[in-house]
C-alpha cells in the first residue's frame, strides 16, 4: 500500500525543509508541499517531527564466534533493536578466524541473516589470512556484492594478519576498487603487555586498558596509513578511540592518504573508569580498543564537529555477564565487546546535537549519509530523494526517557548505557516504506530485510579521494 508522510520537517546531510513524502513500491516517488493523497494510501502525520534518512550502522557484530564463545545476538534480535533505535541498515563484520575457510564463512554469515533480519544489511569481509587461495576467494566475494574488506592488526593468531598479508590485501583491494576497514592496534605489543601485567598479578578488568595503551593504537593507525599511502589503497579506521590515533589519521589525511575514520558510541560517552569498577561490573565495559581516559572524549566530539571523524558506528558486540565472567581470573579472557545498536542514534542526538552543539546535518552525515557514500550504498540509502529506498526515521525531538537494562532489546542481559537520559527518539521507522516501528515498539515483520549488493568504487582504484 502506498504511504504518505505529511507535515514533517525533512533533515538530510545538506538540507532542511518542510515537505510531504510519498512512497510507492518501496521507494520515494514524490517529495513536495501538500502532496495529493490517492485513495488507498496510508497516512502518517509527522507534524512537529523531524524526518531523517534511515540511519546506517557501519560496524556491528551479530554472529561472532570469539574468545571461546559467541556474541549473544541473532539477526532476529539485533535487527529489531537496531530499528527501534532508528538504524535501518547494518553492515556486519564477517569475521572468520585464521583457521576457518573464508568462503565457507562468508556464506555461513549470510545464512545467519537471510530470512531473519527485519532491516537491510551488508557485510565487510574480514581477511584473516592471505594465502594462495585468498585472491580468488575474495574476487568471488566482491562479485557477490560484498565490496569492502576488514583487517585486524590486533588479535594475534586469531583474526590478526601480519604486515605482508596487509600489503597483499591492500594491493588487491586497490586493484578491485574495494575499501579496506582496519582495527588498528599493534598485536605484538598488546600480547607482550598482557603477559607482563598478568605476570605481575594484575588480572582484573582495570588492566585491560593499560595492556592496550593509546600509543599502541596510534602505532597501528600510523602503520595502516603508511601502507595505504604506499599501496594507493583506500582505507577506513574502525573504532578509533583516542587523540594520538586521531592525530595520526588526521596527519595522513592531510598529506593525501585516502583514509576515513570511524569512532564508536562507547568512546564518546564512557571512559576507562567504567572498566575499573569491581568484578563483573568492570568486565561489562571491556572492549578493544579500550575505554580511554576521559580527555579523549572531548577530542572525539571536536573531531566529529570538524569532520575529522567521518562516521559514528557502534561496534555492537553483546555478551552476557556469565560470558564476561570467563575472564574472572584474567582480564585477557573477558570477551571483548559491548552492545549499542539500539542506543547510538538517540545518544548521539542527545549528547551531540541537543547538549553538545553538534550540527544536525553533520549528525545525519556521520550516522547515515557518509557511511552510505563510503560503502557503496548511496543514494539508495543515506538520502531522502526521489528513487531512494524509503528508509525513513520520523523523529520525535520532544521525547524524554532514560535507558535501562530492563528494557533494552539486544539479546544480552545488560545495557552499557543504563541510566543515561535521552532527549528524542524515533516515533516511526520505515524500511523500504514498510512501517517497522512505532513509538519504541517493533510493529513490523521480521525477515523482510534484504542483503544489499554493493559495487566496487572506481575512485578506490586510482588516486581519487575517499567519500
Ligand atoms: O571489543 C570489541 N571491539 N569486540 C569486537 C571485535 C572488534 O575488535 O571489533
Ligand atoms: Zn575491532
Ligand atoms: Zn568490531
Amino acid at each position: 500500500m502506498p504511504l504518505l508522510i505529511q507535515n514533517g520537517e525533512i533533515v538530510t546531510a545538506d538540507d532542511r525543509y518542510h515537505a510531504d513524502i510519498y512512497i510507492e513500491d518501496q521507494t520515494i516517488t514524490a517529495i513536495g508541499k501538500s502532496l495529493p493523497c490517492p485513495p488507498g494510501t496510508a497516512i502518517i502525520d509527522a507534524a512537529n517531527k523531524l524526518i531523517f534518512p534511515g540511519f546506517i550502522d557501519p560496524h556491528v557484530h551479530i554472529y561472532l564466534p570469539f574468545m571461546g564463545t559467541f556474541a549473544k545476538d541473532t539477526y532476529e534480535t539485533a535487527s529489531v533493536a537496531a530499528l527501534v533505535g532508528g538504524t535501518t541498515t547494518t553492515i556486519e563484520m564477517c569475521c572468520p578466524s585464521r583457521n576457518d575457510d573464508p568462503l565457507d564463512s562468508y556464506y555461513l554469515w549470510k545464512q545467519q541473516a537471510a530470512g531473519r533480519s527485519a532491516s537491510d544489511y551488508a557485510f565487510h569481509m574480514a581477511v584473516t589470512r592471505f594465502d594462495d587461495a585468498t585472491e580468488s576467494q575474495l574476487r568471488e566475494i566482491v562479485a557477490d556484492g560484498t565490496a569492502s574488506f576488514k583487517i585486524f592488526l590486533s588479535y594475534k593468531n586469531f583474526f590478526g594478519i601480519d604486515d605482508g598479508e596487509m600489503y597483499q590485501t591492500l594491493h588487491l583491494a586497490r586493484e578491485l576498487g574495494v575499501i579496506v576497514t582496519a582495527h588498528c592496534e599493534n598485536a605484538e605489543l598488546v600480547s607482550r603487555l598482557q603477559q607482563q601485567l598478568l605476570a605481575e598479578g594484575k588480572t582484573g578488568p582495570e588492566w585491560h586498558e593499560p595492556s592496550r595503551p593509546e600509543i599502541v593504537e596510534a602505532e597501528g593507525t600510523t602503520r595502516f596509513a603508511t601502507f595505504l599511502e604506499t599501496t594507493g589503497a583506500t582505507g577506513y579506521v574502525v573504532h578509533l578511540s583516542c587523540e594520538p590515533a586521531l592525530n595520526a589519521a588526521v596527519a595522513a589525511k592531510a598529506r593525501g592518504v585516502k583514509i576515513s575514520v570511524e569512532s564508536v558510541l562507547p568512546h564518546f560517552l564512557l571512559d576507562k573508569t567504567y572498566a575499573e569498577r569491581e568484578g563483573v561490573e568492570g568486565m561489562k565495559f571491556v572492549m578493544s580498543p579500550p575505554l580511554r581516559d576521559k580527555r579523549n572524549q572531548a577530542a572525539l566530539w571536536a573531531a566529529l564537529k570538524t569532520g575529522a571523524v567521518d562516521t559514528v558506528g557502534t561496534d555492537h558486540c553483546p555478551f552476557d555477564l556469565d560470558q564476561k565472567l570467563m575472564g574472572k581470573d584474567a582480564f585477557t579472557n573477558i570477551p571483548n565487546g559491548m552492545p549499542g545498536i539500539e542506543e547510538r542514534v538517540n545518544l548521539i542526538y542527545t549528547y551531540g546535537v541537543k547538549r553538545g552543539g553538534l550540527d544536525l546535518h553533520l549528525f545525519v552525515d556521520a550516522l547515515s549519509t557518509r557511511a552510505a557514500k563510503l560503502f557503496g550504498l548511496y543514494p539508495r540509502k543515506g538520502a531522502i530523494a526521489l528513487g531512494s529506498d524509503a528508509d525513513l526515521v520520523v523523529y520525535d525531538p520532544e521525547y524524554r526517557g532514560t535507558l535501562s537494562s530492563a528494557t533494552h532489546l539486544a539479546n544480552n542481559d545488560y545495557c552499557a548505557f543504563d541510566g543515561f537520559e535521552i532527549e528524542g527518539r524515533p516515533s516511526v521507522v520505515t524500511v523500504r516504506g514498510k512501517v517497522q516501528v512505532r513509538d519504541g515498539v517493533f510493529v513490523g515483520e521480521k525477515g523482510i530485510g534484504q542483503f544489499l549488493r554493493r559495487q566496487p568504487n572506481p575512485a578506490y582504484k586510482g588516486d581519487g579521494h575517499a567519500g
